[in-house]
């Protein structure tokens, strides 16, 4: 397998943990380099269910190597109690897991600050975040005011928390929230790193080691190009760079190493969290979809907001990212439908147009222009072949690739490992 980047090509949530555990079959390394336990990967092995948020799912498959980049922010209580999760569980991480010392650390009161800025908001303000501490702990970063995993290993580290510590109670005091504890947070964080120190290095060199021995590479993307800091609907995005360009400067593995681009495609559309959703359900298939998908958070079960395909978020991962080809998720999902919609532009303001406006207001604006085609209306549980795929189906997916511009390489029809069928490369 080549050196592969895989991205979620919506708003998250699109199946990516299965896919990554599917293509970790042909990598040595696994590497995670933006977001952090915001994201929540599923994967099915055998009858055993694993959520993963920080730990990349490599660490399911023995003899893979994992890093934790320093595009990553972590909060080292919560890697943990995963990295138990996982053991408890028969795998090891000893020799196989590795965490960047330059990843940032998300501490409590980072958290706090989190829910605190949301409850300060104006309603039509608020993003609905995860609350997870990653918007102020990536704030901390970009205003050189973090603290990384090196730091956490170093002995200055009380010192340089208790001062951390006094300013962000001086923050938290003035938002009228609850101020925390210098000597709780340090015993915490402490216990924690009796864990976390001896998986602690410079990745960077590690990386490049490995690359030049001719190892490969999967760098599994977490959230989606529509929650990209840059290229999302901002400000109703994560606080990383999501798409393609986040796996280079979150791994310290150069662009010119990079081989090829995987976007994951839900055959529908789903957003949790607030910010606009051009092709948005409120009707009974809405609720179909979300009842048929199971449509619920990994990381806080809440409800996904759903909708049809949208062809111009799909061209727009393209754009951003370079996808070579798509795994196509969850069309199962669509079985029962009669009719399907796909999204192949928008109408804004009395224009038609092709793209995603980068104003979030414009984009609120935008109604679907949709075209029509018929379901299948017949399970597809249980193809292997894709030329065993309803005809109806392959039709679906043949305007899939038409109005997004890339081929569909892999298809999901369910969570389990043998639920995927790899196409061959055509012409
Ligand atoms: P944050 O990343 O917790 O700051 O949340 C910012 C936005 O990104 C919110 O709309 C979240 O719901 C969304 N978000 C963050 N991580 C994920 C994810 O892994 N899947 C889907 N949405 C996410």
């Amino acid at each position: 397998m080549p050196n592969t980047i895989l991205i979620g090509a919506q708003w998250g949530d699109e199946g990516k943990g299965k896919i990554i555990d599917v293509l970790t079959e042909g990598a040595d390394w696994v590497v995670r380099a933006q977001g952090g336990n915001n994201a929540g990967h599923t994967v099915e092995v055998g009858e055993e269910r694993f959520v993963l948020h920080l730990v990349p799912s490599g660490i399911l498959h023995d003899g893979k190597r994992c890093v934790i980049g320093n595009g990553v922010v972590l909060d080292p209580v919560a890697l943990v109690e995963e990295i138990r999760g996982v053991m408890d569980r028969g795998f090891s991480v000893e020799g196989r897991l590795f965490i960047s010392d330059r990843a940032h650390v998300v501490f409590p009161y980072h958290r706090m600050l989190d829910a605190q800025g949301e409850a300060c908001k104006a309603k039509d303000d608020q993003i609905g975040t995860t609350q997870r501490g990653i918007g102020p702990a990536y704030s901390d970063k970009a205003a050189r005011f973090g603290l990384r995993m090196g730091d956490l290993i170093d002995p200055s580290f009380p010192e340089v928390l208790r001062s951390r510590i006094e300013d962000k109670n001086r923050a938290l005091s003035a938002l009228g929230a609850p101020t925390v504890e210098f000597a709780e947070i340090l015993a915490a964080t402490q216990e924690a790193m009796a864990v976390l120190a001896p998986l602690v290095c410079d990745t960077v060199p590690l990386l490049h080691d490995a690359v030049r021995a001719g190892d490969t590479m999967l760098f599994e993307g977490a959230q989606g190009i529509m929650l990209d800091i840059d290229f999302g609907t901002y400000p109703f995005v994560t606080s990383s760079n999501a798409g393609s360009g986040g796996a280079a400067t979150g791994s310290g593995v150069p662009p010119n190493r990079m081989d090829r681009v995987v976007g994951v495609l839900k055959a529908y559309t789903t957003r949790v969290g607030e910010g606009p959703f051009p092709t948005e359900l409120f009707d009974a298939d809405g609720e179909e979809l979300r009842r048929v998908g199971r449509e619920f958070g990994a990381t806080t079960g809440r409800p996904r907001r759903c909708g049809w395909f949208d062809a111009v978020v799909a061209r727009h991962a393209v754009m951003t990212c370079g996808v070579d080809e798509w795994a196509l998720t969850k069309l199962d999902v669509l079985d029962g439908f009669e009719t399907l919609k796909i999204c192949t532009a928008y109408e804004l303001d009395g224009r038609l147009i092709d793209h995603v406006p980068a104003n979030v207001r414009q984009l609120a604006r935008c109604t679907p222009i949709y075209e029509e085609m018929p379901g299948w209306q017949t399970s597809t549980q249980g193809i292997t072949r894709y030329e065993e795929l309803p005809a109806a189906a392959q039709r679906y997916i043949a305007r899939l690739e038409a109005v997004s511009g890339a081929p569909v390489a892999i298809l999901s029809l369910g969570p389990r490992r043998d639920e995927t069928i790899f196409r061959e490369p055509r012409a």
